[in-house]
């Protein structure tokens, strides 16, 4: 199988390579050489390489910042992904494409299945949204998988910052009232492996495995035990801690139907938190 992954630099695409390359040819053109915004080039760099899937990482990711930047973030999650689907379409390639927990408004009390009504309630999960929407009205055959809480060793990211801030502060401050999966890029690698070989098209969760989810204190506070640090984490409210975007209170996501799929059971958050502080 030969696989094209976009936004080649980022976070989750740096760890995914490698483990696709385990098995499959894989193309991985940087921004540079491959700007989905461009349908000129989409379509050129889809059928100079002629890969039977493509995996979208290629996303505006500045969650707060899209709250100004509303038309850039529509321009690359909306148009750039309407882009991807189109040539694809056209050319008998199936897509997978790398959603996001943002799309939902966070009211639910229990976990969000596939089927939930989406509601977003900032702009990058608008403009999200907007990518999966061109997807399902262009495509028959593609997979999208909305995960949360990402981090990996190419990116910035939530356990990365507090790894920064208990080297410079005796306590640090962490909102205890949103609840979520944290999800390593390297489980997310190998669900994305998993699933482009099933065939089981549609819209899938994945995360790695919380019970019923965990607040950012939660995780925060593993983080500070797993790397031996004596910093204090002091639970505040999202009132107290202020962003110009705002988050879902429950994002926690419900990953039974990819486990159905797939056969492959996310592993426990806090495994996956070691192996990536290991
Ligand atoms: N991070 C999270 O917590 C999280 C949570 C849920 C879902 N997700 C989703 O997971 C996926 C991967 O996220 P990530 O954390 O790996 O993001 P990331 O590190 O920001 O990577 C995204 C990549 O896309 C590139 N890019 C931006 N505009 C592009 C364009 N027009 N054409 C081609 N490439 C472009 C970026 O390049 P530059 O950096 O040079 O702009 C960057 O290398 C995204 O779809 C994201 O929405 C992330």
């Amino acid at each position: 199988m030969r696989i094209l992954v976009t936004g080649a630099r980022g976070m989750l695409a740096s760890n995914l390579v490698p483990i696709l390359r385990e098995d499959c040819e894989v193309v991985a053109p940087a921004e540079d050489d491959l700007d989905i915004t461009r349908r000129d080039i989409v379509f050129s760099v889809l059928e100079g390489t002629s890969p039977d899937v493509v995996v979208n990482c290629a996303a505006y990711t500045l969650v707060d910042k899209a709250e100004e930047e509303r038309n850039k973030a529509l321009l690359i999650n909306g148009l750039g992904v309407q882009n991807i689907a189109l040539a694809c379409q056209d050319k008998g390639i199936r897509l997978c494409h790398i959603s996001t927990d943002y799309v939902f408004d966070g009211t639910k009390s229990r976990p969000y299945t596939p089927f939930d009504n989406t509601n977003p309630i900032n702009v990058y999960g608008e403009s999200k949204l907007a990518g999966e929407r061109y997807i399902e009205w262009i495509m028959n055959r593609f997979y999208i998988i909305r995960t949360s809480w990402l981090y990996g060793k190419a990116g910035n990211n939530f356990v990365a910052t507090i790894l920064r801030l208990v080297k410079e502060k005796p306590e640090i401050r962490v909102v205890r009232d949103q609840r979520g999966s944290p999800t390593n890029t390297v489980s997310l690698s190998h669900a994305i492996k998993k699933i482009i070989s099933t065939g089981a098209y549609g819209i899938y969760h994945f995360t790695d495995k919380t019970e019923d989810g965990i607040s950012w204190f939660d995780f925060a506070e593993e983080v500070v035990r797993m790397s031996g640090c004596k910093t204090k984490v002091i639970p505040i409210t999202t009132a107290e801690f202020p962003r110009p975007a705002r988050r879902p209170k429950n994002s926690v996501l419900d990953t039974a139907l990819f486990s159905l799929a797939t056969g492959l059971e996310p592993r426990d958050w806090k495994e996956a938190l070691k192996e990536y502080l290991g």
